[in-house]
């Protein structure tokens, strides 16, 4: 009887722990579906997270490192403020539910729980992100970086070789050495632009040698709020940041790459202490069917910017108002070392006002677009408001010299600010008259030697 009573006693006790370590998280049942929705895309094999997340032996070592980094919002990377931002579609920040699981894991000594509450591998693709393209570029040559160094903002040139005008759903930019690659801005010139008219097939140029198109490392001379869209110059097409996984235009649009046209890939490297070969390529997929609506970019500018040096909180606002309908889709803050928050605010016609994005945290080594949920319509009449802060300070660990007035220039160690948007409107409006005037310095007045 006693024994009877005692073994009874054991199992109720067991029985308790069991239930309490049940209510703990497991990896299993409930970490693993947030690494998968959050964390896996940089964390595996091949991509630029600094270790793996896709099974319990790769994760468990980190458990602590990983409550450090969601409590603190250092991981998974995401700078906009929700609060005082519009909802983005590529939102991967955490909810408060998800980092509490995370913490109450890690805090009970990250249990691993039954696999078979695991839920099924995330399949990813291998290669393309966007599907197969149909066509792919590349920068027409190897690029050594060097071991270490900075290495100046390269351009490599390729020619499309359309015979017609092609609509574009898809692209991707992959550079082919992730860890020296910092970033891509791709750009589509069309026949007859007089813009990079020196680049050549196959030849790198960086940018102290090219000719100068825009007023770099000067003061300013006048105001120059501007938004440059020249389409008959160039335009930005797609981008590379770590964690970018490609663009896939809404069904019924896409991005126009007239005939004839040539792609330009400006190349930011930050070399890794090793001497590494890249060759970084475009994919583009072709529309199946015409779009109704054509998505093309813009940026806003303001090259008067002037920073005092030592200025821990330097603001520049800029300011246009929308000549015609358009509806923007996509945000891109663009700034160099010392960019420290960014805002975009918005007041319709009817006087109410909007904030669309709020970056208060603006990190140089995450450039980030921002891809709205839904897509603003900003009527003819709209003000547009852009706010950016800089951090000439000591203090910012990133600024190259903390003594020194700053002016508008493309070097990370120069400034920018702009804002590159995605705007749609249908077909039957020309962009062109969308937003008149190429409101940008002028492009060297010589003939394109192509
Ligand atoms: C867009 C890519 C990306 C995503 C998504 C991402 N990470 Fe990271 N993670 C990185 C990179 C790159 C680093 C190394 C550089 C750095 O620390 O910024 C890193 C570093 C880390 C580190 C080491 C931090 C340190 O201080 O050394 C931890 C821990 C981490 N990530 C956890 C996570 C978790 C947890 C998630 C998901 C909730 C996540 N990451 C999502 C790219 C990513």
């Amino acid at each position: 009887m006693a024994v009877k009573a005692t073994t009874i006693a054991l199992l109720l006790a067991a029985g308790a722990l069991a239930a309490d370590v049940t209510s703990a998280p497991t990896f299993h049942k409930n970490v693993l579906p947030i690494l998968q929705d959050h964390c896996q895309e940089c964390h595996r094999p091949g991509e630029i997270g600094p270790f793996s997340m896709m099974s319990y032996q790769e994760v468990r070592p980190w458990a602590k490192s990983i409550r450090q980094a969601v409590v603190s919002k250092k991981m998974p990377p995401w700078h906009a403020d929700d609060a005082h931002s519009a909802k983005m579609s590529n939102d991967r920040s955490l909810s408060k539910d998800e980092i509490d699981v995370l913490t109450a894991w890690a805090d009970a000594g990250a249990p691993a729980g039954d696999p078979k509450d695991a839920p099924a591998p995330r399949r990813f693709p291998e290669g393309w992100n966007i599907g197969k393209p149909d066509v792919v570029l590349d920068l027409g040559t190897d690029f050594k970086v060097p071991a270490k160094g900075a290495v100046e903002y390269t351009l490599f040139l390729a020619h499309t070789n359309f015979t017609e005008d092609k609509w574009i759903s898809a692209v991707e930019v992959r550079p082919s050495q992730r860890s020296v690659v910092h970033h891509i801005v791709v750009h589509v010139r069309p026949p007859g632009s007089t813009h990079w008219s020196y680049l050549k097939i196959g030849e790198p140029y960086p940018e102290s040698i090219m000719p100068k198109e825009t007023p770099v490392n000067r003061p300013p001379q006048s105001d120059r709020s501007v938004l440059t869209f020249t389409p008959n110059q160039d335009e930005w097409l797609a981008e590379y940041f770590p964690g970018s996984n490609g663009f896939v235009a809404p069904p019924g649009k896409a991005k126009l790459i007239p005939a004839g046209s040539d792609i330009i890939f400006q190349m930011h490297y930050t070399p890794n202490g090793k001497e590494t070969v890249d060759r970084s390529t475009i994919g583009l997929v072709f529309a199946k069917e015409p779009p109704t609506e054509r998505i093309f970019n813009v940026g806003l500018n303001n090259m008067s910017l002037r920073i005092p040096p030592g200025e821990s909180h330097h603001r520049v606002d800029t300011n246009i108002v929308i000549p015609n309908d358009v509806t923007l889709a996509r945000i891109t803050p663009h700034m160099h070392l010392r960019g420290s928050g960014f805002g975009l605010e918005v007041t319709y016609p009817s006087g109410e006002r909007e904030s669309i994005l709020e970056v208060p945290r603006f990190d140089f080594n995450w450039q980030m677009t921002y891809v709205l949920d839904k897509p603003k319509l900003l009527p003819k009449g709209t003000k547009v408001h852009m706010t950016a802060y800089y951090d000439n300070s000591p203090n910012n660990k990133y600024n190259p010299d903390p003594s020194k007035e700053i002016y508008w220039g493309e070097q990370s160690w120069d400034e920018m600010i702009t804002g590159f948007f995605d705007m749609t409107i249908p077909l039957s409006a020309d962009p062109s008259k969308v937003l008149p005037a190429p409101m940008r310095a002028a492009a060297p007045a010589q003939t394109a030697a192509r």
